[in-house]
């Protein structure tokens, strides 16, 4: 019999990638959308059946789940990809924002998470994926809500991961660099930003990448369903997502955490320069 995955947030970007490749790989595919007008867009897919979930609606989880396991009769795997980004310095980011950040990118995903959880300890099997961010392996500036709100996934799929081991259920974390996808068209920026932020803002985003495809982190996911690794739970994407955990490994966080320091207040050092990826081709997962 066929597989099931339910992935949420599948307008665009890794959400979109990511059911056209299970769908391709003979899966079953729950796709979340939040918008009515959005419903039929994997029309053209026949094992894809799109369904609206916003995942800030906590109470609609349980019977989400309940229906998203009725369609195809069981799931197999849930990835909770739906999430933005809030930019700007903390200091002029309103508590709303932050609050609002958390409860799509943690509190929804932690909520869409229990909904499947029963199911998942009862059946003995499951694999959960989550999308955190490569900005939560250590805090990036001017993104720092973003980052402390993806650093939570991380460690929630950690903790997790261990928690339903004795059930046989997979808990994973895909940390994405940066891929150019919509999500960078749909900021919410923190409000009046005192003009004190500006150069840095520009210096550190000027550091920045122009992004990999997002079909490369859409293999990451399908990679960290089905590769069977119960125990790995973290999956790193794209060449900055790759290079900073390979960099860390090589000569240490500590080092790391003060080059990139140096580098985002305008002193990158040339070892920094010649080790950190810019527009490299993107590692490619084999499916
Ligand atoms: N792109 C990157 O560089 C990058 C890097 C690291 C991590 N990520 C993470 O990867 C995930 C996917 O992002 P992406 O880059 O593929 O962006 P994207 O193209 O904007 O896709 C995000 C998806 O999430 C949906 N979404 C947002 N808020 C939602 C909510 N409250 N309820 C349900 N769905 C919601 C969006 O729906 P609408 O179309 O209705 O807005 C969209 O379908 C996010 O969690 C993001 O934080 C992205």
């Amino acid at each position: 019999m066929n597989r099931t995955v339910v992935i949420t947030g599948t307008t665009s970007g890794f959400g979109r990638d990511s059911v056209r490749l299970f769908a391709s790989q003979g899966w079953n595919v729950v796709a979340t959308v939040r918008k009515e007008t959005d419903l039929a867009i994997h029309d053209d897919l026949p094992n894809v059946k799109t369904l609206l979930l916003d995942v800030n609606d906590e109470g609609a989880d349980t019977a989400f789940a309940e229906q998203a396991a009725a369609r195809f009769g069981g799931i197999d795997a849930l990835v909770n990809n739906a999430g933005y980004y809030h930019m700007g310095p903390v200091e002029a980011a309103s508590m709303e924002q932050i609050h609002d950040q958390f409860q799509t990118n943690v509190f929804g995903l932690m909520a869409l998470t229990k909904a499947f959880l029963p199911h998942f300890r009862e059946q003995r099997s499951g694999v959960i994926v989550n999308i955190s961010s490569i900005s939560a392996d250590q805090g990036y500036p001017y993104t720092a809500v973003y980052a402390a709100s993806k650093a939570a996934v991380a460690a929630f799929s950690e903790g997790l991961n261990v928690e339903m081991a004795d059930f046989g259920v997979s808990v994973k974390a895909v940390f994405p660099g940066a891929h150019a996808t919509r999500i960078f068209t749909k900021i919410d920026q923190a409000g009046d930003i005192p003009e004190d932020y500006q150069s840095g803002m520009q210096r550190f985003f000027g550091m920045q990448g122009t992004g990999s495809s997002p079909a490369v982190t859409a293999k990451a996911i399908y990679q960290a369903v089905t590769d069977g690794r119960i125990e790995q739970v973290r999956y790193y994407t794209g060449p900055d997502g790759v290079a900073v955990p390979r960099v860390k490994r090589l000569l240490g966080a500590d080092w790391y955490w003060e080059e990139f320091r140096n580098a985002a207040t305008g002193n990158p050092s040339d070892l920094w320069k010649s080790l950190v990826t810019q527009g490299k081709e993107p590692v490619e997962f084999a499916l």
